[in-house]
């Protein structure tokens, strides 16, 4: 099956295109560092043709959960490299997710400081996990312009950081509501500098980042990932379709390695106009390497490497409670079933004792 065949992912070749999709896990010291368990974790997991790490925190100000990893310090740096270390050891690749919440955070998580983000909007109707248990949004604090510069700048020293770590490449999240989804739906961004208003406004925070992020990792080594119909924390916008057309034919102007595609995973009942089939809309736009995500079996992602519409098909769930997924999907074995309890936070049970074949 063409799922297992080796792709030039830009600068490497990779085995095949089982791809890891990242994955938070809640399992670092509260100072952000990631330990043994989790250099086990990924290490297992790397006859995938390549890992993206589960989002990990440019700097303070982007945390949004407990126990999340970070890459902002000398012992972050240090950690990782055991991490990445390991993956080569066994073979295989690691790009680093960089992560910055804005304002799908809580004080309570964030010492007091409440969240930034473009504009004081709070996510509606939804709620937040905090050590005090589950918590209405607050009202985040917008960033000013001279701010959401030095943010970029985090997220070139995270950058810089993630080389120093050992990591491949980078991946900015640019999906699932987070401060750079923020700054491109409508919904979230209400701001009238420079960073707001029309879309190529609301566009310039994440092509700012991207830009400095291929600056400091050259051509490529750089991904992004976008959810354009997925409404979750509060990511309304009138017009997904311009909004992201616009934005992937900007990314076209960068030497990336590719566009990850997260597929809508619930029915879009509210929203009508938006579309649906995200591959047919928006993959043909892209003019490099697209990986496909979002509730893919192997048959389906055969499907879509095979119809030409995504080069490469990333898996969660299955990543998560399969670690030799590859040799399951050639052997058309049964997989391990998720454990949803243990997706968050806690020890090695559900994280590392997932068996092979
Ligand atoms: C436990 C868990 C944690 C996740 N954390 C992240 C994350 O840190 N970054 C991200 O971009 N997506 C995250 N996701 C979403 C996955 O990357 C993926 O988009 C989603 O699970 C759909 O793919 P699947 O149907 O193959 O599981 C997470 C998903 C799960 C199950």
């Amino acid at each position: 099956m063409k799922l297992l065949t080796p792709f030039e992912l830009a600068a490497f070749s990779i085995p095949n295109r089982v791809v890891m999709a990242p994955m938070t896990r809640s399992r670092a010291t509260p100072d952000g560092v990631v330990g043994d368990m989790t250099v086990t974790y990924y290490q297992q997991r790397a006859s995938m043709g390549l890992l993206i790490s589960e989002a990990i925190n440019i700097s303070a100000q982007a945390i949004g959960s407990p126990l999340t990893p970070g890459l902002y310090t000398a012992a972050h740096v240090a950690a990782w490299r055991t991490v990445t270390d390991a993956v080569h050891a066994a073979g295989g690749r690691i790009f680093a997710q960089l992560w910055h919440t804005g304002r799908v955070g809580h004080s309570l998580v964030r010492g007091g400081e409440v969240p930034v983000a473009p504009s004081a909007v709070r996510i509606e109707g939804q709620q937040h996990f905090t050590p005090s248990g589950m918590q209405e949004y607050e009202v985040p604090r917008a960033l000013t312009t001279e701010e959401v510069a030095a943010v970029v700048e985090d997220y070139r020293q995270a950058a810089e950081k993630a080389h120093a770590a050992g990591f491949d490449g980078v991946e900015l999240h640019a999906a699932f509501g987070y401060l750079p989804n923020q700054f491109l739906v409508a919904g979230a961004n209400h701001r009238t500098d420079a960073y707001g208003g029309s879309i190529a406004n609301r566009c310039r925070f994440v092509l700012d980042v991207m830009r400095a992020l291929v600056e400091v990792w050259g051509p490529a080594r750089v991904g992004i990932k976008l959810s354009p119909s997925i409404p979750f924390n509060g990511m309304v916008d009138s017009d997904p379709q311009a909004l992201y057309t616009y934005l992937i034919q900007e990314l076209n102007t960068l030497p990336l390695a590719y566009l990850h595609l997260m597929r809508p995973l619930f029915p879009l009942d509210a929203f009508p106009h938006w579309p649906t089939d995200i591959l047919a809309t928006f993959g043909g736009l892209f003019d490099k390497p697209i990986i496909a995500n979002g509730g893919y079996t192997r048959e389906a992602a055969e499907q879509e490497i095979d119809s030409g519409r995504a080069q490469l098909v990333s898996f969660g769930a299955l990543a998560l409670a399969n670690p030799d997924l590859p040799a399951r999907f050639a052997r058309q074995a049964a997989f391990n079933e998720p454990d949803r309890a243990t997706f968050y936070g806690g020890g090695s049970q559900g994280y590392i004792d997932y068996p092979a074949l």
